[in-house]
């Protein structure tokens, strides 16, 4: 959500902050603001605003060795100068930065200002940097003054913490919000993603919740919450600092579309086997008896992710034929949820660090459940929660709206349905097709690729309606949830996705020359029932776009995919509804990659 980075080293530490900063923009942007400190004094800047503006003022003479810098996205108070983190405790020898929520801050803050603190902000952070102020003078180290303070807060957070009295450290500390460590040449870094430390180190370092760590020039510590020094292994991170640049397009967004034919092969890169015509994924740790006895498929995630997920659902009961189905995640963990130790549960995260995600994991995992996790980001808190999994090897996705990550989890999903159907009753010559429909997919999509222009008329034609329908018939349906969703998200047009079988149970009453519908119509068996409701908008006037195979008379437009297996369409007819938000967007002037009010990983509750 919001974008924490630290930095201890004999370079300055202001240029790097506000580079990582940059990189993290996409995570949560309405303020930011650093501290550093030099020879026993802390000077910060703030402002609302982007990372640009926080730039223009900080001088260019603004020296430190340490610092820390944080981008916002509000939660608690509205972006303002103010609010904007770091937070100073009342001597202003303290400074922290906080991404989370700390849940009992009103008592807290209560009881600060009973001592006489008076508070600057509306933030629930700043009673952090209080508590820390407060207690440090009573402690031999900044480190245990941090986790004494940390002791009495309830709630998530990722801190990074500076002392002006201890110049070249910095303490963080992680709990429900990443924090990750990285490791230079007599200096070290703390972000929480690894995009700010890309530029300077690749060795990494994850912390758990509850743990902390001392960060110096030299090196770095970890403890846990009850001061147990931990031993933590370095891993490097496969991922470049040139994957996180816009490789000369507009928008990342349009970048990661178009990254998709590359992208979904990496996804499938040595997991087909053309012998037995079954996919191989030794991240799921589990033997053909365990892959057998599962009756059950329950799929979860966010947003996005949960789309992807119901894709994922229908291809496992078609292709296993194990009844399967998909959930918000964020729903999911709320609702005591029957836990069954003959169901796979799976949990889907481009970031793995979507809070709701991790959270209903946890609860899974807490009741004995067993859960992979399709997941991007290595290392991450869901694939470290998870009893095994796929990575997508998509790359880093740096816009908001999800694009390739999509497309990449709804192979993986082909490839696990694959699994699961091999080792039950799919038959070889089925397991080849579906082998080879998913060679075909890189090449699909680059045919599709070359429809840009012929999509963006399209968008431009519809993007001045009020609103869109999109309809879809079962595996049509959650292509149309996802194509109405990233409309919504990146040009504000709203955008109401129903299963085409429902039109007419009310939606219809909507239809009219002003709201235009986006149809799904693959060529599968229900093509002659979706032809039937496209004759029913039709009837009343409404404009149709058909996205499908074939064009059809009914449509007043068509956009024609290749044919895949019909399993495995969904995954192609999603991609020109991405183009088609994308351009919608752009011909409206919104900021494509950053949509208002959204965040890319969404860390808090
Ligand atoms: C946010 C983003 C969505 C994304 C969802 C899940 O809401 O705006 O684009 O699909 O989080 O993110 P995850 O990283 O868990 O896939």
């Amino acid at each position: 959500m919001c974008g924490i980075v630290a930095y201890v080293g004999s370079q300055d530490a202001a240029p790097i902050l506000l580079e990582g900063l940059q990189r993290l923009e996409y995570r949560g942007y309405d303020s930011a603001g650093l501290a550093v400190v030099n020879a026993k004094s802390l000077r910060t800047r703030k402002v609302k605003g982007r990372v640009a503006d926080l730039a223009a003022v900080v001088p260019a003479r603004f020296k430190g060795g340490s610092g820390i810098g944080h981008t916002r996205w509000a939660t608690h108070g509205v972006p303002s100068d103010v609010n904007a983190h770091p937070h100073l405790d009342q001597e202003q020898r303290i400074a922290v930065v906080h991404n989370g929520i700390i849940e009992n801050a009103d008592e807290l803050r209560r009881r600060l200002e009973a001592d006489g603190i008076v508070f600057e902000s509306e933030t629930d952070s700043e009673v952090l940097s209080h508590l820390i102020g407060s207690t440090v003078k009573e402690t031999d180290t900044l480190e245990e003054a941090v986790r004494r303070a940390l002791k009495s807060v309830v709630g998530t957070y990722g801190i990074a913490v500076v002392d002006s009295h201890r110049p070249g450290e910095i303490v963080v500390a992680r709990n429900g919000s990443p924090i990750v460590l990285g490791i230079g040449e007599k200096e070290m870094f703390a972000a929480s993603d690894v995009a700010a430390l890309i530029r300077y180190t690749r060795q990494v370092v994850h912390l758990e919740d509850g743990e902390l760590a001392v960060l110096k020039a030299d090196g770095f510590n970890t403890f846990t919450s009850d001061a147990r020094e931990t031993a933590k292994e370095p891993f490097t991170v496969d991922w470049e600092a040139g994957h996180y640049d816009n490789g000369g397009y507009e928008h990342y967004l349009l970048k990661e579309i178009s990254e998709q034919p590359d992208t979904v092969a990496r996804t499938l890169r040595g997991r087909l086997d053309d012998r037995f015509h079954i996919a191989h994924l030794g991240g799921l740790n589990m033997d053909p008896r365990e892959s057998r006895s599962f009756r059950r498929v329950k799929i979860i995630g966010c947003g996005s992710a949960y789309y992807s997920g119901q894709i994922g659902a229908q291809l496992i009961e078609e292709l296993a034929r194990i009844p399967a189905d998909a959930e918000p995640a964020s729903e999911f963990r709320y609702r005591s949820p029957v836990v069954e130790a003959d169901t796979l549960y799976i949990a889907i995260s481009q970031s793995g660090e979507t809070y709701d995600t991790l959270a209903a994991v946890q609860e899974l995992k807490r009741k004995g459940g067993r859960v992979l996790g399709i997941v991007n980001t290595v290392g991450s808190a869901i694939a470290r929660e998870c009893d095994g999994g796929v990575y997508l090897h998509a790359g880093p996705e740096v816009s908001v709206a999800s694009t390739k990550a999509f497309t990449s989890t709804a192979v993986a999903f082909a490839l696990i349905a694959l699994h699961l159907g091999r080792v039950r009753d799919l038959s070889p010559a089925d397991g080849r097709r579906i082998c080879d429909g998913l060679r075909k997919l890189p090449e699909q999509i680059k045919e599709i690729l070359t429809q840009e222009e012929h999509i963006r008329t399209l968008a431009m034609k519809y993007a001045d309606a009020p609103g869109m329908m999109f309809v879809g018939r079962v595996r049509g349906y959650p292509v149309a949830r996802e194509g109405a969703q990233k409309l919504k998200e990146i040009s504000y047009v709203h955008a109401e996705a129903y299963p085409a079988s429902e039109l007419k149970h009310g939606p219809l009453a909507l239809i009219s020359p002003e709201l235009p519908t986006v149809a799904i119509v693959p060529d599968d068996e229900l093509l002659d029932k979706n032809l039937t409701t496209l004759g029913e908008i039709r009837a009343r006037e409404g404009r149709i776009l058909m996205v499908g195979h074939r064009t059809a008379e009914a449509a007043d437009d068509c956009i024609v995919v290749p044919k895949n297996e019909t399993e495995l369409d969904p995954i192609l007819l999603t991609i020109p509804l991405q183009i088609f938000a994308y351009h919608a967007a752009v011909a409206l002037g919104r900021d494509v990659d950053r949509p208002r009010n959204l965040a890319k990983s969404v860390t808090v509750e």
